[in-house]
């Protein structure tokens, strides 16, 4: 029996000087020629890319197939064939029409607001939303585009909400549970208020992810998403995404999409695809060690307020509990000491890393008051429980018992 009749053998290669050389490809071209072109034809080699995971399509620009027809995508500003995978995908795991991605979460936030108000238009809001976020909202949209944010001051009261609404409302923004504090907007109820006024409801979906939390299913209209945090889950991408109608999406590419090139790259589109691969295993694990890591934290003495909402005590665990299918990765807590405390136990830290994101498989903290939170004035920060001592904790996917460990250690030595 020669090799070749067994399965996946072959007959080796044998040196025959008698066989005829193979003739040389593209001959007829230019030694330049050829570099640029041989074995791949734009118009034509699509099909031998066959590949299990969505290839990387490292091209900025796609060939027309003829004179009159646009081909889509067209040119690398507004979408690439793997940012499109990306893009379905999302508004798959978050129940929406559609999706367009853009180069940070705190862009996706710029382009939606940039598209859906003009001048004289407002949005309504409260103050539980991320620095960049608030700093758009206090500052740069009403400063440079006539757009005012109004802040519910009783954000727990679906009724306050509505009263801040008015024919010039576009758009009401919850984030929750909000960075850094967890407070938790009951999205069902403000969805309802909202609509009664004729106005869309925006929810962060960033600190939960759609693997716990479906905001869509629960009323919501859009979705604002950074890819940074868990949805990326190691601090290697960063990227945001809009999900929502399809007209309001394409109304985000034409408004800015087009003219920033804002589009998550190929290169990190392929990333993400892969780390959404595992969004529910993760986020389950990221949830039940923050459990524990909570409930460790609530028992210490010398820590002050823990906000996490897996904790019965959380004031609005029952609601959180009805929204969220688990609690999430995050969690904060006030050292004690204020600010100093807060410092001193950081510095303390050995496993947990101290740097700005929150998400990620390893465990991460940051302290609000200093540096995400920090343009918000003491009073607002009071308002909304950003004590200078305030610690935000991510709490990865190691063992628990070594986080905790960590802590205890560094709790110790203040
Ligand atoms: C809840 C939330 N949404 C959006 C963003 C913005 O995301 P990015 O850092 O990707 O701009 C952040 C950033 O911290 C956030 O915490």
């Amino acid at each position: 029996m020669s090799h070749s009749d067994q399965f996946f053998m072959r007959d080796p290669w044998v040196y025959d000087p008698q066989t005829p050389k193979a003739a040389p490809r593209d001959t007829h071209l230019g030694f330049d020629t050829r570099a640029l072109h041989t074995g791949f034809d734009p118009a034509e080699t699509v099909a031998p890319f066959r590949s299990f995971v969505p290839p990387i399509v490292q091209s900025m620009t796609f060939p027309y197939e003829n004179f009159a027809e646009i081909p889509c995508p067209v040119y690398g500003r507004t979408r690439t064939p793997t940012n499109t995978v990306l893009e379905e995908r999302l508004a798959a795991l978050e129940g929406g029409e559609a999706c367009v991605t853009a180069g940070s979460g705190s862009q996706a936030l710029f382009n939606l607001i940039f598209t859906i108000a003009r001048p004289g238009d407002n949005v309504v809001t409260s103050l539980n939303i991320f620095g960049e976020g608030y700093k758009q909202a206090a500052t740069i949209f009403p400063e440079r585009c006539n757009i005012d944010f109004r802040f519910v001051e009783a954000p727990a009261d679906p009724a306050a909400w509505g009263e801040l609404m008015d024919e010039r409302t576009k758009v009401v923004w919850i984030e929750t549970p909000s960075n850094p504090t967890l407070f938790v907007t009951d999205i069902a109820a403000v969805a309802e208020v909202a609509h009664a006024k004729g106005v869309p409801l925006m929810v962060d979906n960033t600190t939960a992810t759609a693997a716990l939390q479906q905001p869509m299913a629960l009323g919501a209209d859009i979705v604002l998403l950074s890819l940074t945090k868990f949805l990326a889950g190691n601090a290697t991408v960063i990227g945001g995404a809009i999900v929502g109608p399809e007209p309001l999406v394409e109304d985000i590419r034409w408004n800015t999409t087009e003219f920033l090139g804002s589009v998550v790259p190929p290169q990190d589109a392929f990333l993400m695809l892969q780390y959404l691969e595992t969004l529910g295993m993760r986020m389950l694990r990221h949830s039940s060690n923050s459990q524990s890591v909570a409930a460790y934290l609530a028992a210490h003495p010398k820590v002050g307020r823990v906000n996490y909402t897996g904790l019965e005590d959380h004031p609005q665990h029952a609601l959180a509990s009805r929204q969220m299918c688990a609690h999430g990765g995050l969690i904060s807590f006030v050292a004690p000491g204020g600010m100093a405390g807060a410092a001193k136990l950081i510095n303390g830290f050995r496993l947990i890393c101290h740097a700005v994101t929150f998400g990620t498989s390893r465990s991460i903290c940051m302290h609000p008051a200093t540096i995400t939170h920090e343009h918000m004035t003491p009073e607002e920060r009071a308002a909304v429980g950003i004590d200078d001592g305030l610690i935000r904790l991510s709490v990865g996917l190691e063992d628990p018992a070594d986080i905790m460990a960590d802590l205890e250690q560094a709790l110790q030595a203040i």
